[in-house]
């Protein structure tokens, strides 16, 4: 007997992957063993013939197949155990040919019959019934007797009565049950398998371009990591080279101003000064640029020693005070006497808070203010990994909390973020009413974070910028960690 069905794809073809995978189909791959195991056990349950399911390479996929009594006397026998074992291997040997089943006689009468498997046109397993008793057997066979002379003749006679008798019309039409079944379990088992197959190739497929555009990204990241180091380097070299020459002319604008070379007419006077002035401005470009190279490039190390906030911005408002009063703004420090142990490079966190308070008092027009604030802060770390979840062990997040707040027009939210990157200002145009170049800023973060603190923007009221600065103690576990970046890779050789 032959159970086929036609592709799943149907006959045009449609899904040319199927061909591909008929190829490789096994028995195996198609059923759920459980599901056919229970397909077994109700056949057995229902004829009381057992049911043995074979893969094409002679595997048991599953089956239900208890001893018959007459099988179990015979195996008591030795040789009728050697006899039976022959004839189950024969069995599990046997062949259906091209044109359907067999049936494999045993020397106790009874018979088997394998059925073969058949899908999408290929053979791929048989199904074995047996052994059942043909209707025609009354007495002892004497195949039987002849293996077994030594067998007890009534007690062969007795068991082999309570063998289920089938016709063999009725085994031909259970194993039509049985391979109906089947090839529907297979069949959906062979559309679950598509299915997946094809998910795994797309997946694949997926993961291959993913990968090629990884290495795509991964060549675009290295050419600019490598144009970043050629930039900073070129920042490096270029601004190393500018401040010597203009040393000089801030030194000589100097001392022709203050006379050193005679004395000058007011006019003459007017233009040396502007002529120092400007040196000065574009020193401190200069400067600013050095500084943000060697940021990037990881070139710049911090001094940091145990120091305290407090000398730090008292010198901060000596430098600032001059300035705020030609601006015509009013600065006030408000400083917490309460001491609290930084580990920091005084001389880089003066140049922190010079740039914030600069930028205040850039931004605050005449009659304004600029107020410094600073206070020592204590919660418990809320972070898990520093506190390792024992709340009131935790240690204690000890900060300056250092704030700048001026009156000037403030910074609008969406540009809170932004004002921190390089060369970025509120207003780009070049009609803007302040100078500089976008770089204070940049520098401050990099610096506050290189100490393991952070810097963030609020609003003030009713308007004006406050720059919060949280710089942690030195016993803080935050202190210890510096996020200036690595240094950059030395050049690549590659041309
Ligand atoms: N206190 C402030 N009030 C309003 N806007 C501010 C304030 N501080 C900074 N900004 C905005 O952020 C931008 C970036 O500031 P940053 O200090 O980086 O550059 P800059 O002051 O323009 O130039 P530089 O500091 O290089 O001389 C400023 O151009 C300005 O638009
Ligand atoms: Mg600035």
């Amino acid at each position: 007997m032959t159970v086929t069905r036609s592709s799943p794809g149907g006959p045009s073809g449609a899904l040319p992957e199927v061909v591909e995978l008929d190829a490789h189909l096994r028995l195996e791959d198609l059923v759920d063993r459980n599901a056919l195991g229970e397909l077994c056990r109700s056949v057995y349950v229902l004829f009381g013939i057992p049911v043995r399911v074979y893969s094409a390479a002679g595997g048991l996929v599953a089956g239900e197949a208890p001893e018959h009594e007459v099988c179990a006397y015979v195996n008591t026998l030795a040789s009728g155990r050697r006899a039976c074992g022959s004839t189950v291997d024969a069995v599990k040997a046997k062949e259906p040919g091209e044109a359907g089943d067999v049936v494999h006689p045993c020397f106790t009468g009874q018979q088997y019959r394998v059925f073969p498997i058949d899908y999408e046109g290929r053979r791929i397993g048989r199904v074995i019934l047996g052994p059942y008793a043909p209707p025609a057997i009354e007495e002892v066979p004497a195949s039987l007797t002849a293996t077994l002379p030594e067998a007890d003749r009534p007690k062969v006679k007795l068991t082999l009565a309570k063998v289920p008798r089938a016709k063999p019309e009725s085994i031909t039409r259970i194993a039509t049950h049985l391979l109906a079944t089947l090839d529907l379990v297979m069949f959906s088992g062979h559309k679950a398998l598509v299915t997946s197959t094809m998910h795994v190739a797309s997946v694949k497929e997926s993961y291959r371009e993913l990968s090629e555009k990884n290495a795509k990204l991964q060549g675009a990241y290295d050419r600019l990591r490598e144009l970043d180091r050629l930039k900073s380097n070129f920042l490096a070299t270029v601004s190393h080279e500018l401040k010597t020459p203009l040393t000089s002319i801030i030194g000589y604008s100097e001392m022709l101003a203050e006379g050193l070379t005679g004395e000058l007419t007011a006019e003459q006077k007017e233009f040396v000064t502007t002529i120092h002035d400007k040196g000065h401005q574009l020193l401190e470009l200069i400067t600013g640029l050095l500084d943000l190279s060697k940021l990037e490039s990881g070139t710049m190390t911090l001094r940091r020693r145990l120091t305290e906030i407090h000398p730090v911005l008292l010198d901060v408002e000596s430098t600032v005070k001059p300035v705020a009063m030609k601006r015509g703004v009013k600065v006030a420090f408000d400083l917490e006497q309460r001491s609290c142990e930084l580990l920091g490079d005084p001389e880089r966190l003066r140049q922190v808070f010079i740039n914030l308070v600069d930028n205040a008092m850039k931004f605050t027009p005449r009659g304004g203010t600029v107020t410094v604030e600073s206070r020592v802060v204590e919660d418990a770390l809320d972070n898990e990994e520093d506190s390792a979840g024992f709340a009131l062990l935790a240690p204690m997040d000890r900060a300056v909390v250092v704030r700048v707040i001026d009156t000037g027009p403030g910074i609008p939210e969406a540009e809170r973020a932004k004002v921190f990157d390089a060369f970025y200002q509120v207003d780009s145009s070049s009609t803007r009413e302040h100078g500089g170049t976008g770089l204070g800023l940049s520098i401050v973060r990099r610096l506050v974070e290189g100490h393991g603190g952070s810097v963030s923007i609020e609003a003030n009221s009713p308007k004006g910028a406050v720059f919060v600065v949280r710089l942690p103690s030195s016993n803080n576990p935050r202190a210890q960690r510096s996020s200036l970046p690595p240094p950059l890779p030395p050049p690549s050789t590659e041309p």
